[in-house]
């Protein structure tokens, strides 16, 4: 008797196939079908019991959530939507899941409910789905790069450098909070903690990436990040993972063909590679939009919109040039947006990048060239001396998805920049010397990975495309 998975007995196995399969009952009807699911595919295998063979309490223990074994022949099925089932000789309970405990039954649960049970929630089949298509995308990913002559560099996760900016570091530290070694001058001796310095969680790979570059060409990064953002938004994690290549030789219209061609790429793996665990994603979310008021509702289905970005050109235009766009605009009844955005050199709020996306262009856009002001003290100024070779791709459903720049590669330029900032040149001195020592126009970004995994999936919140999820109080297990 051979051991088989779900997917084997519905996908490859011949009829008359004796076999042994294991997983968690789905549903139990009529005393006599199973619908068991192993995780490995989205679909169910049914497999009948001969209750005639089986004692009543052995029947009993048979409950959704309980682990399974069940030995039997595959054998052609009548029922609907499918073609093979599994005639039960034996099973055997390996696991039971007390129905009066189970927190998981056979009926709809909302999204909500089910982020309170996380350890539990991969079972059903939504998170299945993302998570079989979240792997799909992760491998998509070292694909493309390893295609194209790119080398995956690991950057470190611990880092002594706090100059990035990008948002509110995690302190990393030994010292008993309670009672830290204190300098003369009353302030917390990091001199005497592990690594005898501040420390913090990265980030950005980026400037390590950078270093990365200047040697090998062509890298990325593809790891863990971490932000202290108070930001309960269902666009923000405060861990996330986010993929970062850096380039030499690139300049920005090189830059902003990588993102397009690589966000293209992986979606387009995912159309030819998760046909059924889009399926079951489509429909969801269909279900979803049809109890949304009309005006509301989206025309397009999941996998429309996967398509559309596949097969369109992104739109490209300055920071400038959406400035007069919004400035023109009349975004609800009262022509009115939230923020007013008057000024050129104010940043885009989400209301004006998903306005621009899903109202004016109804096109993924490409913004270039933003006021220096705003942006990172390593984006190249560009002649103007007012703004920076900087770029964010903004996608429907989720405006930010991709930020990222032509680096400033000329020493005195950049040295001036971080002296205006107040940015010590002391701390900054090793990726100081990559300009110093053979400097060469290069480029970058970053990718906020579970962004893209919740546009290819439709989940409207970010907490729904990662495992397990890290925002404001919440990181119990
Ligand atoms: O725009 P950001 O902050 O850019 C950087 O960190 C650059 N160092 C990247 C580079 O040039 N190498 O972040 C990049 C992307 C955003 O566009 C967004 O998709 C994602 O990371 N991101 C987040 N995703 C989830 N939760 C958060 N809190 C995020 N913050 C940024
Ligand atoms: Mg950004």
């Amino acid at each position: 008797m051979q051991k088989a998975t779900v997917k084997e007995c519905l996908t490859k196995l011949p009829v008359g196939s004796e076999l042994e399969v294991r997983g968690w009952v789905r549903t139990f009807r009529s005393n006599r079908f199973i619908a068991l699911n192993d995780g490995g595919t989205a679909a169910n295998l049914q497999c009948v019991v001969d209750f005639e063979n089986a004692s009543e309490e052995d029947l009993k223990r048979i409950t959704t959530g309980s682990c399974i074994v069940v030995r039997g022949d595959l054998v052609s099925s009548q029922g609907k939507g499918q073609t093979v089932e599994v005639q039960a000789k034996s099973f055997e309970i390996l696991g039971d899941a007390d129905p009066d405990e189970y927190p998981l039954q056979p009926k709809k649960h909302s999204l909500e409910f089910l982020r309170e049970k996380a350890h539990l929630r991969m079972r059903t089949t939504t998170f299945g789905a993302i998570m079989r298509i979240r792997h799909a995308a992760t491998f998509a990913v070292h694909k493309y790069f390893n295609d194209r002559g790119f080398f995956n560099i690991h950057t470190p996760i611990i880092t002594g450098s706090d100059a990035e900016g990008a948002g509110e570091m995690f302190r990393v530290s030994t010292l008993d909070p309670a009672n830290p070694p204190m300098t003369e001058d009353g302030k917390v001796d990091f001199a005497q903690d592990f690594f005898e310095r501040e420390t913090n969680l990265t980030v950005s790979g980026q400037l390590e990436a950078e270093l990365a570059a200047m040697g090998l060409s062509k890298v990325y990064t593809f790891g863990p990040t971490f932000r202290a953002e108070n930001s309960n938004t269902s666009r923000h994690l405060a861990e996330f993972w986010m993929i970062e290549p850096e380039v030499a030789f690139n300049d920005l219209d090189d830059n902003m063909d990588l993102a397009e061609d690589f966000l293209k790429s992986v979606i387009k793996y995912i159309l030819q590679n998760c046909e059924e665990d889009l399926a079951v994603l489509d429909a969801r979310l269909a279900e979803e939009e049809k109890v949304k008021p009309q005006a509301e509702r989206s025309e397009q289905g999941l996998i429309e919109r996967l398509n559309f970005v596949v097969d369109n050109n992104f739109v490209r235009l300055s920071y400038t040039e959406a400035i007069e766009i919004l400035r023109n605009s009349k975004p609800n009844k009262k022509g009115k947006f939230k923020y007013r955005i008057d000024e050129w050199g104010a940043d885009l709020q989400s209301e004006h990048e998903r306005y621009l996306v899903e109202k004016h262009f109804k096109s993924p856009v490409i913004l270039f060239d933003y006021p220096a002001s705003i942006k990172a003290f390593y984006m190249r100024l560009n002649e103007d001396e007012k703004t920076v070779r900087a770029m964010d791709v903004l996608f429907p459903g989720i405006g930010e998805i991709v930020g990222g720049s032509q680096r400033e590669e000329r020493l005195d330029v950049l040295v001036s920049k971080m002296q205006k900032l107040g940015i010590e040149e002391e701390d900054l001195w090793w990726y100081l010397e990559t300009r110093k020592f053979g400097t060469c126009t290069h480029s970058g970004f970053g990718l906020g990975f579970e962004r893209m995994v919740q546009f290819i999936t439709g989940m409207g919140n970010i907490r729904d495309v990662i495992p397990f999820p890290r925002t404001p109080g919440r990181a119990e297990f």
